[in-house]
Protein backbone atom coordinates (compact mmCIF):
# COMPACT_ATOMS: atom_id res chain seq x y z
CA UNK A 1 0.00 0.00 0.00
CA UNK A 2 0.85 3.57 -0.87
CA UNK A 3 2.19 5.81 2.06
CA UNK A 4 4.02 9.06 2.39
CA UNK A 5 7.83 8.92 4.01
CA UNK A 6 9.43 12.39 5.51
CA UNK A 7 12.83 12.73 6.55
CA UNK A 8 12.67 15.18 8.89
CA UNK A 9 15.56 17.69 9.46
CA UNK A 10 15.21 19.89 6.20
CA UNK A 11 14.55 23.19 5.98
CA UNK A 12 11.36 24.35 3.75
CA UNK A 13 11.32 28.31 2.19
CA UNK A 14 9.81 29.39 -0.74
CA UNK A 15 6.61 29.86 -2.29
CA UNK A 16 3.26 27.53 -2.68
CA UNK A 17 0.19 28.39 -3.98
CA UNK A 18 -3.30 26.74 -2.81
CA UNK A 19 -6.03 25.65 -4.96
CA UNK A 20 -9.59 26.33 -4.58
CA UNK A 21 -11.39 25.52 -1.62
CA UNK A 22 -12.81 21.80 -1.18
CA UNK A 23 -15.26 23.07 0.75
CA UNK A 24 -16.76 24.91 -1.30
CA UNK A 25 -15.89 23.13 -4.67
CA UNK A 26 -18.33 20.48 -3.89
CA UNK A 27 -21.24 22.31 -2.98
CA UNK A 28 -20.92 24.64 -5.89
CA UNK A 29 -20.44 21.68 -8.34
CA UNK A 30 -23.86 20.37 -6.48
CA UNK A 31 -25.48 24.26 -6.71
CA UNK A 32 -25.19 23.20 -10.81
CA UNK A 33 -28.00 21.16 -10.74
CA UNK A 34 -30.27 24.01 -10.29
CA UNK A 35 -28.44 26.07 -13.42
CA UNK A 36 -29.86 23.28 -16.39
CA UNK A 37 -26.72 24.22 -19.40
CA UNK A 38 -23.30 24.43 -19.25
CA UNK A 39 -22.06 26.24 -16.08
CA UNK A 40 -17.62 26.28 -16.17
CA UNK A 41 -16.06 26.27 -12.60
CA UNK A 42 -12.62 27.46 -12.60
CA UNK A 43 -10.32 26.98 -9.55
CA UNK A 44 -11.68 23.48 -8.96
CA UNK A 45 -9.13 21.11 -6.99
CA UNK A 46 -7.97 17.99 -8.61
CA UNK A 47 -8.70 16.10 -5.57
CA UNK A 48 -10.74 12.78 -5.08
CA UNK A 49 -13.38 14.02 -3.09
CA UNK A 50 -14.11 16.53 -6.44
CA UNK A 51 -13.74 13.51 -8.52
CA UNK A 52 -16.44 11.54 -5.76
CA UNK A 53 -18.96 14.50 -6.73
CA UNK A 54 -18.22 14.27 -10.33
CA UNK A 55 -19.87 10.91 -10.31
CA UNK A 56 -22.69 12.00 -7.89
CA UNK A 57 -23.36 14.36 -10.39
CA UNK A 58 -22.56 12.02 -13.62
CA UNK A 59 -25.44 9.53 -11.75
CA UNK A 60 -28.22 11.93 -12.03
CA UNK A 61 -27.23 12.67 -15.79
CA UNK A 62 -25.01 15.45 -15.85
CA UNK A 63 -21.54 15.23 -18.37
CA UNK A 64 -18.99 16.89 -17.28
CA UNK A 65 -15.87 18.01 -19.43
CA UNK A 66 -12.36 18.59 -17.97
CA UNK A 67 -11.25 21.75 -19.64
CA UNK A 68 -7.89 22.04 -18.31
CA UNK A 69 -7.28 20.48 -14.50
CA UNK A 70 -8.62 23.26 -12.72
CA UNK A 71 -11.76 23.74 -15.08
CA UNK A 72 -14.82 21.77 -15.18
CA UNK A 73 -17.65 22.37 -17.65
CA UNK A 74 -20.73 20.71 -16.06
CA UNK A 75 -23.82 20.86 -18.30
CA UNK A 76 -27.16 19.57 -16.09
CA UNK A 77 -29.41 20.29 -19.01
CA UNK A 78 -30.05 16.64 -18.74
CA UNK A 79 -29.97 15.56 -15.38
CA UNK A 80 -32.99 13.80 -14.67
CA UNK A 81 -33.01 11.47 -11.80
CA UNK A 82 -33.05 12.77 -8.31
CA UNK A 83 -31.13 9.79 -6.32
CA UNK A 84 -28.31 9.50 -4.76
CA UNK A 85 -26.70 5.76 -3.92
CA UNK A 86 -24.90 4.49 -0.72
CA UNK A 87 -21.87 3.47 -2.47
CA UNK A 88 -21.23 7.24 -3.46
CA UNK A 89 -22.49 8.87 0.26
CA UNK A 90 -20.61 6.23 1.52
CA UNK A 91 -17.10 7.45 0.25
CA UNK A 92 -18.19 11.30 1.25
CA UNK A 93 -20.39 12.36 3.30
CA UNK A 94 -21.04 15.80 1.21
CA UNK A 95 -22.42 14.31 -1.26
CA UNK A 96 -25.82 15.23 0.85
CA UNK A 97 -24.73 18.88 -0.49
CA UNK A 98 -26.99 17.10 -3.80
CA UNK A 99 -30.28 17.18 -1.35
CA UNK A 100 -31.43 20.83 -1.50
CA UNK A 101 -30.52 21.21 -5.20
CA UNK A 102 -32.53 18.39 -6.38
CA UNK A 103 -35.40 19.87 -4.15
CA UNK A 104 -35.15 22.87 -5.81
CA UNK A 105 -35.37 21.37 -9.17
CA UNK A 106 -37.75 18.41 -9.05
CA UNK A 107 -39.17 18.58 -5.69
CA UNK A 108 -38.27 15.33 -4.70
CA UNK A 109 -34.76 13.58 -3.64
CA UNK A 110 -33.65 10.52 -2.71
CA UNK A 111 -29.94 10.42 -1.09
CA UNK A 112 -28.48 7.90 1.08
CA UNK A 113 -27.76 8.36 4.65
CA UNK A 114 -24.19 9.39 5.25
CA UNK A 115 -20.69 8.04 5.99
CA UNK A 116 -17.69 9.77 5.53
CA UNK A 117 -14.65 11.14 7.48
CA UNK A 118 -14.38 9.48 11.09
CA UNK A 119 -14.80 12.40 12.96
CA UNK A 120 -17.61 11.67 15.15
CA UNK A 121 -21.85 11.34 14.44
CA UNK A 122 -21.85 13.84 11.76
CA UNK A 123 -25.38 13.96 11.72
CA UNK A 124 -27.92 15.26 9.46
CA UNK A 125 -30.90 16.01 11.80
CA UNK A 126 -30.51 19.82 11.52
CA UNK A 127 -30.70 19.81 7.68
CA UNK A 128 -33.84 17.42 8.10
CA UNK A 129 -35.47 19.71 10.68
CA UNK A 130 -35.14 23.11 8.45
CA UNK A 131 -36.48 21.11 5.67
CA UNK A 132 -39.28 20.17 6.72
CA UNK A 133 -39.97 23.83 8.05
CA UNK A 134 -40.28 24.62 4.14
CA UNK A 135 -42.37 22.00 3.73
CA UNK A 136 -40.29 18.71 3.02
CA UNK A 137 -41.77 15.16 4.26
CA UNK A 138 -39.26 12.86 4.89
CA UNK A 139 -39.69 8.76 4.94
CA UNK A 140 -36.13 7.14 6.05
CA UNK A 141 -35.80 3.76 5.02
CA UNK A 142 -33.52 1.13 4.08
CA UNK A 143 -30.44 3.44 4.81
CA UNK A 144 -32.32 6.43 2.02
CA UNK A 145 -33.80 9.63 3.14
CA UNK A 146 -36.81 10.19 0.85
CA UNK A 147 -37.55 13.84 0.54
CA UNK A 148 -40.76 15.18 -1.36
CA UNK A 149 -42.76 18.27 -1.25
CA UNK A 150 -46.18 17.23 -1.88
CA UNK A 151 -46.98 21.24 -1.62
CA UNK A 152 -44.30 22.85 -2.66
CA UNK A 153 -41.83 24.73 -1.18
CA UNK A 154 -43.27 27.13 1.35
CA UNK A 155 -40.61 30.13 2.67
CA UNK A 156 -40.02 30.30 6.80
CA UNK A 157 -37.85 30.91 9.58
CA UNK A 158 -35.70 28.57 10.54
CA UNK A 159 -33.54 28.69 13.23
CA UNK A 160 -30.39 26.14 13.55
CA UNK A 161 -29.51 24.66 16.99
CA UNK A 162 -25.67 24.90 15.72
CA UNK A 163 -24.18 27.12 13.38
CA UNK A 164 -24.08 24.19 10.58
CA UNK A 165 -22.22 24.47 7.44
CA UNK A 166 -24.03 21.54 5.50
CA UNK A 167 -27.39 22.61 7.26
CA UNK A 168 -26.88 25.99 5.91
CA UNK A 169 -26.20 25.43 2.53
CA UNK A 170 -28.69 22.75 1.68
CA UNK A 171 -31.51 25.22 3.48
CA UNK A 172 -30.17 28.05 1.41
CA UNK A 173 -29.95 25.63 -1.99
CA UNK A 174 -33.16 24.65 -1.26
CA UNK A 175 -35.26 27.90 -0.52
CA UNK A 176 -33.91 29.34 -3.58
CA UNK A 177 -37.13 28.83 -5.82
CA UNK A 178 -39.46 28.53 -2.35
CA UNK A 179 -42.42 30.56 -2.37
CA UNK A 180 -42.04 33.96 -0.26
CA UNK A 181 -38.93 33.89 2.08
CA UNK A 182 -37.09 32.37 4.10
CA UNK A 183 -34.38 33.33 6.66
CA UNK A 184 -32.08 30.91 7.82
CA UNK A 185 -31.68 31.94 12.10
CA UNK A 186 -28.05 31.58 13.53
CA UNK A 187 -26.98 30.44 9.75
CA UNK A 188 -23.00 29.40 9.47
CA UNK A 189 -20.51 32.22 8.52
CA UNK A 190 -17.73 30.24 6.56
CA UNK A 191 -16.43 31.91 3.36
CA UNK A 192 -17.35 28.77 1.45
CA UNK A 193 -21.05 29.67 2.34
CA UNK A 194 -20.84 33.30 0.72
CA UNK A 195 -19.24 31.84 -2.05
CA UNK A 196 -21.98 29.31 -2.92
CA UNK A 197 -24.45 32.42 -2.10
CA UNK A 198 -22.30 34.39 -4.56
CA UNK A 199 -23.15 31.70 -7.19
CA UNK A 200 -26.51 31.18 -6.66
CA UNK A 201 -26.93 35.03 -7.04
CA UNK A 202 -25.20 35.23 -10.46
CA UNK A 203 -27.35 32.23 -11.48
CA UNK A 204 -30.18 34.60 -10.89
CA UNK A 205 -31.14 33.58 -6.98
CA UNK A 206 -31.99 36.49 -4.45
CA UNK A 207 -30.27 35.82 -1.01
CA UNK A 208 -29.16 38.61 1.29
CA UNK A 209 -26.80 38.74 4.42
CA UNK A 210 -24.23 35.28 3.43
CA UNK A 211 -21.47 35.77 5.70
CA UNK A 212 -23.64 36.94 8.43
CA UNK A 213 -25.29 35.00 11.26
CA UNK A 214 -29.01 35.62 9.31
CA UNK A 215 -29.36 34.79 6.06
CA UNK A 216 -32.41 35.80 3.68
CA UNK A 217 -33.66 34.25 0.48
CA UNK A 218 -36.34 35.66 -1.50
CA UNK A 219 -38.03 32.81 -3.77
CA UNK A 220 -37.42 33.41 -7.06
CA UNK A 221 -39.59 31.57 -10.05
CA UNK A 222 -38.46 29.00 -12.86
CA UNK A 223 -34.79 28.24 -13.15
CA UNK A 224 -31.23 29.29 -12.64
CA UNK A 225 -29.33 29.76 -15.51
CA UNK A 226 -25.60 29.07 -15.43
CA UNK A 227 -22.92 31.13 -15.47
CA UNK A 228 -19.10 30.54 -14.99
CA UNK A 229 -17.72 30.69 -11.76
CA UNK A 230 -14.21 31.08 -9.84
CA UNK A 231 -14.01 29.16 -6.55
CA UNK A 232 -12.48 30.43 -3.52
CA UNK A 233 -9.03 30.02 -1.99
CA UNK A 234 -8.75 27.23 -0.03
CA UNK A 235 -7.96 28.45 3.60
CA UNK A 236 -7.76 25.09 4.94
CA UNK A 237 -4.70 24.02 2.70
CA UNK A 238 -3.31 27.34 2.79
CA UNK A 239 -3.62 27.50 6.75
CA UNK A 240 -2.03 24.25 6.72
CA UNK A 241 0.82 25.20 4.46
CA UNK A 242 1.39 28.33 7.28
CA UNK A 243 1.64 25.62 10.20
CA UNK A 244 4.43 24.09 8.44
CA UNK A 245 6.79 26.90 7.71
CA UNK A 246 5.90 28.05 11.11
CA UNK A 247 6.87 24.64 12.28
CA UNK A 248 9.91 24.40 10.50
CA UNK A 249 10.77 27.91 10.56
CA UNK A 250 10.23 29.19 7.30
CA UNK A 251 10.12 31.56 5.55
CA UNK A 252 7.62 30.45 3.52
CA UNK A 253 5.11 32.42 1.45
CA UNK A 254 1.76 31.07 0.85
CA UNK A 255 -0.53 32.14 -1.79
CA UNK A 256 -3.83 31.94 -3.20
CA UNK A 257 -6.50 32.81 -0.39
CA UNK A 258 -7.31 35.61 1.46
CA UNK A 259 -5.61 35.80 5.05
CA UNK A 260 -8.31 37.70 6.33
CA UNK A 261 -10.36 34.06 6.09
CA UNK A 262 -7.60 32.74 8.59
CA UNK A 263 -8.27 35.46 10.76
CA UNK A 264 -8.06 33.69 14.05
CA UNK A 265 -5.47 31.11 13.09
CA UNK A 266 -2.94 33.84 12.14
CA UNK A 267 -3.78 35.77 15.03
CA UNK A 268 -3.24 32.88 17.60
CA UNK A 269 0.15 32.09 15.49
CA UNK A 270 1.18 35.05 16.32
CA UNK A 271 0.84 34.78 19.90
CA UNK A 272 2.87 31.32 19.69
CA UNK A 273 5.68 33.21 18.06
CA UNK A 274 5.27 32.95 14.60
CA UNK A 275 6.02 36.02 12.18
CA UNK A 276 3.43 36.45 9.60
CA UNK A 277 3.24 38.94 6.87
CA UNK A 278 -0.53 39.82 5.09
CA UNK A 279 0.05 39.74 1.19
CA UNK A 280 -3.17 40.88 -0.91
CA UNK A 281 -3.14 37.24 -1.75
CA UNK A 282 -1.82 35.62 0.88
CA UNK A 283 0.97 35.17 3.78
CA UNK A 284 4.30 34.98 4.37
CA UNK A 285 5.26 33.22 7.08
CA UNK A 286 8.60 32.57 9.43
CA UNK A 287 9.93 31.72 12.71
CA UNK A 288 13.05 32.60 14.85
CA UNK A 289 11.67 32.51 18.46
CA UNK A 290 10.61 29.35 20.43
CA UNK A 291 7.07 28.29 20.34
CA UNK A 292 4.65 30.04 22.85
CA UNK A 293 1.80 27.64 24.69
CA UNK A 294 -1.46 29.06 23.58
CA UNK A 295 -4.92 27.77 24.47
CA UNK A 296 -7.20 27.01 21.35
CA UNK A 297 -10.69 26.57 20.79
CA UNK A 298 -12.27 24.94 17.58
CA UNK A 299 -15.78 27.12 16.97
CA UNK A 300 -17.94 27.34 13.39
CA UNK A 301 -16.26 30.54 11.41
CA UNK A 302 -14.92 32.97 12.15
CA UNK A 303 -13.67 31.14 15.45
CA UNK A 304 -11.19 28.58 15.14
CA UNK A 305 -11.67 26.20 12.27
CA UNK A 306 -11.48 22.65 13.67
CA UNK A 307 -10.02 21.92 10.09
CA UNK A 308 -7.27 23.60 11.58
CA UNK A 309 -7.16 22.36 14.59
CA UNK A 310 -4.61 18.88 14.10
CA UNK A 311 -1.84 20.87 12.41
CA UNK A 312 -1.71 23.71 15.10
CA UNK A 313 -1.77 21.07 17.84
CA UNK A 314 1.03 19.43 16.19
CA UNK A 315 2.90 23.09 17.14
CA UNK A 316 1.67 23.40 20.31
CA UNK A 317 2.88 19.88 20.96
CA UNK A 318 6.18 21.27 20.81
CA UNK A 319 6.00 24.55 22.44
CA UNK A 320 7.81 25.66 25.85
CA UNK A 321 4.85 24.56 28.56
CA UNK A 322 1.53 23.05 28.48
CA UNK A 323 -1.91 24.24 26.92
CA UNK A 324 -5.32 23.08 26.36
CA UNK A 325 -7.18 22.59 23.04
CA UNK A 326 -10.72 22.44 22.95
CA UNK A 327 -12.85 20.98 20.18
CA UNK A 328 -15.93 22.44 20.22
CA UNK A 329 -17.31 20.93 16.42
CA UNK A 330 -16.84 17.68 16.35
CA UNK A 331 -16.94 15.28 19.27
CA UNK A 332 -14.32 12.55 18.14
CA UNK A 333 -11.46 14.31 16.58
CA UNK A 334 -8.82 14.24 18.45
CA UNK A 335 -7.89 10.24 16.99
CA UNK A 336 -4.43 12.29 15.39
CA UNK A 337 -3.55 13.26 19.02
CA UNK A 338 -2.98 9.07 19.73
CA UNK A 339 -0.33 8.84 16.64
CA UNK A 340 1.65 11.98 17.46
CA UNK A 341 2.34 10.10 20.80
CA UNK A 342 3.72 7.81 18.99
CA UNK A 343 5.83 10.20 17.85
CA UNK A 344 6.76 11.42 21.41
CA UNK A 345 4.09 13.92 22.01
CA UNK A 346 2.50 13.98 25.46
CA UNK A 347 -1.08 14.99 24.91
CA UNK A 348 -3.97 13.73 27.80
CA UNK A 349 -7.07 13.74 26.16
CA UNK A 350 -9.94 14.32 28.57
CA UNK A 351 -13.58 14.75 26.77
CA UNK A 352 -13.61 17.27 24.48
CA UNK A 353 -10.28 18.88 25.77
CA UNK A 354 -6.65 17.78 24.73
CA UNK A 355 -4.16 18.79 27.92
CA UNK A 356 -0.69 19.55 25.54
CA UNK A 357 2.43 19.39 27.23
CA UNK A 358 5.14 20.68 25.39
CA UNK A 359 7.87 18.23 23.97
CA UNK A 360 11.20 19.04 22.82
CA UNK A 361 11.11 17.07 19.42
CA UNK A 362 9.47 14.04 17.80
CA UNK A 363 10.79 11.39 17.23
CA UNK A 364 9.86 9.22 13.67
CA UNK A 365 7.41 7.12 13.19
CA UNK A 366 5.32 4.84 11.60
CA UNK A 367 2.03 5.99 12.16
CA UNK A 368 -1.91 6.49 10.64
CA UNK A 369 -3.34 9.46 8.73
CA UNK A 370 -6.66 9.05 10.67
CA UNK A 371 -8.26 11.64 8.70
CA UNK A 372 -8.19 14.57 6.13
CA UNK A 373 -6.41 16.85 8.54
CA UNK A 374 -4.95 14.71 11.03
CA UNK A 375 -3.11 12.51 8.14
CA UNK A 376 -1.75 15.94 6.83
CA UNK A 377 -0.38 16.52 10.42
CA UNK A 378 1.32 13.84 10.62
CA UNK A 379 3.04 14.67 7.22
CA UNK A 380 3.96 17.72 8.76
CA UNK A 381 5.12 16.43 12.68
CA UNK A 382 7.83 14.17 10.13
CA UNK A 383 9.16 17.53 9.01
CA UNK A 384 11.25 18.44 12.49
CA UNK A 385 10.84 14.57 13.81
CA UNK A 386 14.19 12.62 14.46
CA UNK A 387 15.02 10.38 11.54
CA UNK A 388 12.10 9.04 9.09
CA UNK A 389 8.27 9.11 9.68
CA UNK A 390 6.02 7.04 7.30
CA UNK A 391 2.22 7.98 7.20
CA UNK A 392 0.03 5.47 5.98
CA UNK A 393 -3.95 5.43 4.94
CA UNK A 394 -2.83 8.36 2.64
CA UNK A 395 -6.09 8.16 0.88
CA UNK A 396 -7.76 10.78 3.39
CA UNK A 397 -4.89 13.47 2.18
CA UNK A 398 -5.62 12.63 -1.00
CA UNK A 399 -9.11 13.44 -0.70
CA UNK A 400 -7.95 16.85 0.00
CA UNK A 401 -4.79 18.13 -0.65
CA UNK A 402 -3.84 18.21 -4.81
CA UNK A 403 -0.21 17.49 -5.09
CA UNK A 404 0.35 17.31 -1.55
CA UNK A 405 4.07 15.85 -1.27
CA UNK A 406 4.85 17.73 -4.83
CA UNK A 407 4.22 21.08 -3.11
CA UNK A 408 6.35 20.14 0.16
CA UNK A 409 9.32 18.89 -1.51
CA UNK A 410 8.94 21.99 -3.74
CA UNK A 411 9.02 23.87 -0.42
CA UNK A 412 12.32 21.86 -0.28
CA UNK A 413 11.17 18.90 1.71
CA UNK A 414 12.57 15.44 1.91
CA UNK A 415 9.27 13.47 0.75
CA UNK A 416 8.11 10.72 -0.93
CA UNK A 417 5.09 8.60 -1.73
CA UNK A 418 6.09 5.05 -1.43
CA UNK A 419 5.04 1.37 -1.30
CA UNK A 420 4.82 -0.32 2.27
CA UNK A 421 4.16 -4.00 3.09
CA UNK A 422 -0.16 -3.82 3.73
CA UNK A 423 -1.38 -4.90 7.03
CA UNK A 424 0.40 -8.55 8.38
CA UNK A 425 -2.18 -11.65 7.42
CA UNK A 426 -2.45 -12.50 11.15
CA UNK A 427 -3.96 -16.20 9.93
CA UNK A 428 -0.86 -17.19 9.20
CA UNK A 429 0.55 -16.37 12.27
C1 LIG B 1 -18.12 21.15 6.93
C2 LIG B 1 -16.79 20.87 6.27
C3 LIG B 1 -15.78 20.32 7.28
C4 LIG B 1 -15.68 21.25 8.48
C5 LIG B 1 -17.06 21.53 9.06
C6 LIG B 1 -17.04 22.54 10.19
C7 LIG B 1 -17.41 20.29 4.01
C8 LIG B 1 -17.42 19.29 2.94
N1 LIG B 1 -16.97 19.91 5.21
O1 LIG B 1 -18.64 19.89 7.37
O2 LIG B 1 -14.51 20.21 6.64
O3 LIG B 1 -14.89 20.63 9.47
O4 LIG B 1 -17.93 22.04 8.02
O5 LIG B 1 -16.43 23.71 9.76
O6 LIG B 1 -17.75 21.44 3.78
N2 LIG B 1 -24.39 18.45 13.06
C9 LIG B 1 -25.51 17.87 13.63
N3 LIG B 1 -26.62 17.79 12.86
C10 LIG B 1 -26.69 18.27 11.59
C11 LIG B 1 -25.54 18.87 11.02
C12 LIG B 1 -24.40 18.95 11.80
O7 LIG B 1 -25.50 17.43 14.78
O8 LIG B 1 -27.74 18.17 10.94
C13 LIG B 1 -23.17 18.53 13.87
C14 LIG B 1 -22.03 17.71 13.28
O9 LIG B 1 -22.10 16.35 13.70
C15 LIG B 1 -20.83 18.43 13.82
C16 LIG B 1 -21.27 19.90 13.84
O10 LIG B 1 -22.68 19.87 13.82
O11 LIG B 1 -20.57 18.00 15.12
C17 LIG B 1 -20.76 20.74 12.68
O12 LIG B 1 -21.16 20.17 11.46
P1 LIG B 1 -21.27 21.01 10.11
O13 LIG B 1 -20.95 22.44 10.36
O14 LIG B 1 -22.58 20.68 9.50
O15 LIG B 1 -20.10 20.39 9.25
P2 LIG B 1 -20.17 19.76 7.80
O16 LIG B 1 -21.01 20.60 6.92
O17 LIG B 1 -20.45 18.31 7.93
Amino acid sequence: MEAIRVEGGRAITGEVTVEGAKNSALKLMAATIMAPGVNTLTNVPNIADVHVMGKVLKRLGASIAVEDEHTLRIDTSAVDKWETPYQLVAQMRASTAVLGPLLARFGKAVVAMPGGCNIGARKIDMHILGLEALGVKFDIDHGNIHASTPNGLIGATVTLDFASVGATENLMMASVHAKGTTTIDNAAREPEIVDLANLLNEMGANIKGAGSPVIEIEGTEGPLHPVTHRTVGDRIEAGTFVAMGGLVGGPVTVRGFDPRHLGLVLKKYELMGLDIERLPDGVTVSRARPLTPTDIQTLPFPGFPTDMQAQTMCLLALAGGSCVVTENVFENRFMFASELQRMGASITIEGHHAIVHGVPGFSGAEVKAPDLRGGAALVMAGLVADGYTTVSDIHHIDRGYERFVEKLDALGAAVDRVEIPGPVDVTEL
